[in-house]
């Protein structure tokens, strides 16, 4: 049996601690800390922003929803989330009580619309936000339009908007991650797909030119490109965050959510075109599986963290929630933050160029990580969580028969307890969790601790 303990060096507050499953041959505990996560001032304002602050606009169509409603049932809460589907006829059939309300939208013929190959639908897609703006509701702070297979993750949509002064005019989300698209369409907006918020005043101020405004970027392929070309006629620009996810991407999303940058999840998108997030699992059971994690600590969903053990020469790469990688050698943390290309571009299906960098994923198994995927989630009464990371089976297939991939092949899987992270700590100078420096190992029986 094989003990590795590694503690990070850093201030204690919480612990992740990780151990392999009993039964296996090798045993792997390593441990690392959590920097202090006490939220800030501004976080506990009075009256913080809620769920039943944002009014939710969906974009779909009669057509298609029975094929999409499987995403967007996931996520909304009948009764807690607020907003439509904003449909171009009433559904033929009778209306899922597990989605949203839906609402018709009104004609839209009269606008231009002149983008040779985009569909018109995108200048009724555009007036959802004006349409849900005059239903009149109170008690909104933000409006979040997003596309019909668009999968939110709610809370944390909540914790990055109440950042924001919801009294002043924000624009909230993310670009492309396909650099073609951003080229195309623009880097100023916020991307229709991964969604995109806009706080009440700025709402209130584009409802006022937004039917002027269509005919202005009749030119203009999306409703999110007209949206934000009326948003820059206000003068606000869109304040990017990167938890959003437009998911330009073709292939497999596994490289971009195992490294995925320090910030909440907030959305996924194009899930139809992407490979399942969980191989084996379907497209919708895979986002199911990310939200039972999610769930139980939804602060922590795919941060990233990773540690050493210079011992066994060994770099542990976990996406919290998603997936935990084992590489018998030492990766850089440069290397491990990094994601794997194991996509393509959304335009062109091309190599490059990606809005971020991304390292090579070698075809050979013998330079590849050993993955393994969440598998379960235990929740404490104090918040702490232990989630269970299991290997693929599929990654059984391709083996790499140098040795010390041999120890690695052995281990089954791996536990990991995390304390509950705190939503505060998205409002404090941002710090990777669990940095972890390994500082002692040991190859001999049983659990050896040092440092
Ligand atoms: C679990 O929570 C307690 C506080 O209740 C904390 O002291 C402990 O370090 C946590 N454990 C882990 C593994 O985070
Ligand atoms: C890992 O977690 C599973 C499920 O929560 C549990 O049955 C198992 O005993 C744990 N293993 C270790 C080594 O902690
Ligand atoms: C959200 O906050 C408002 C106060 O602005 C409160 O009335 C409401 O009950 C809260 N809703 C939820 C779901 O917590
Ligand atoms: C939502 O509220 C309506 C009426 O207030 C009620 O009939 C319905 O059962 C509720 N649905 C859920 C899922 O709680
Ligand atoms: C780890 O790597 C170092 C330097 O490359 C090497 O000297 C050492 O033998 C390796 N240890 C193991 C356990 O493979």
């Amino acid at each position: 049996m094989k003990g590795v303990l590694a503690i990070c060096v850093f201030t204690v507050f919480s612990f992740c601690y990780f151990s392999s499953f009993p039964g296996s041959k090798w045993r792997a505990d390593i441990r690392a800390s959590y920097r202090a996560q006490i939220p800030n001032g501004a976080y506990n304002r009075e009256e913080k922003t809620n769920i039943s602050h944002i009014l939710f606009g969906i974009g779909g169509s009669a057509e298609t929803w029975t094929r999409r409603r499987h995403y967007c049932e996931l996520w909304w809460k009948p009764n807690t989330t607020r907003g439509f589907v904003w449909l171009d006829e009433e559904p033929s059939k009778p209306w899922p009580e597990t989605s949203p309300p839906y609402k018709i939208s009104a004609d839209t013929a009269r606008f231009k619309y002149t983008n040779w190959y985009g569909s018109r639908s995108a200048v009724r897609m555009a007036r959802i936000l004006k349409e849900s703006f005059e239903l009149g509701f109170e008690n909104v702070r933000w409006f979040v339009m997003g596309d019909d297979d668009t999968v939110f993750f709610a809370e944390n949509l909540v914790d990055v908007l109440s950042k924001y002064d919801y009294e002043q005019m924000y624009y909230i989300g993310s670009n492309s991650e396909s650099v073609e698209q951003d080229l195309e369409h623009s880097y100023g907006m916020g991307y229709g797909g991964g969604g995109f918020a806009i706080s009440y005043p700025l709402a209130a101020e584009l409802v006022r030119i937004l039917d002027g405004c269509i005919d202005r970027y009749a030119a203009a392929y999306g409703s999110d490109q007209k949206i934000g070309g009326c948003v820059s006629e206000i003068g606000v620009p869109v304040t990017k965050e990167l938890g959003f996810h437009q998911m330009d991407i073709r292939g497999s999303p596994y490289g971009l959510l195992s490294a995925h940058p320090l910030a909440p999840l907030v959305s996924l998108h194009h899930l139809d075109y992407i490979q399942p997030l969980f191989p084996g699992e379907n497209r919708v059971g895979s986002i199911k599986r990310l939200i039972h994690a999610y769930k139980s600590d939804p602060s922590r969903t795919l941060q990233h963290s990773f540690c050493h053990d210079t011992n066994l020469n060994w770099s542990v790469s976990i996406s919290w929630g998603y997936n935990m990688q084992l590489y018998p050698f030492l990766v850089t943390a440069k290397d491990l933050s990094t994601p794997l290309q194991t996509f393509l571009t959304w335009g062109s299906w091309s190599r490059e160029p990606f809005t971020f960098n991304t390292r090579v994923m070698s075809l050979e198994p013998c330079e590849r990580p050993v993955i393994f995927y969440f598998d379960g989630v235990e929740k404490f009464g104090n918040g702490n969580t232990t989630t269970s990371y299991r290997r693929a089976r599929s990654e059984q297939r391709r083996r790499c028969e140098e040795e010390r991939y041999g120890s690695v092949y052995a281990v089954k899987g791996f536990n990991v307890s995390a304390g509950l992270l705190d939503p505060g700590v998205w409002n404090k100078a941002l710090r990777r969790q669990c940095l972890c420096e390994i500082i002692s190992g040991s190859r001999s029986t049983g659990r050896r601790r040092a440092g």
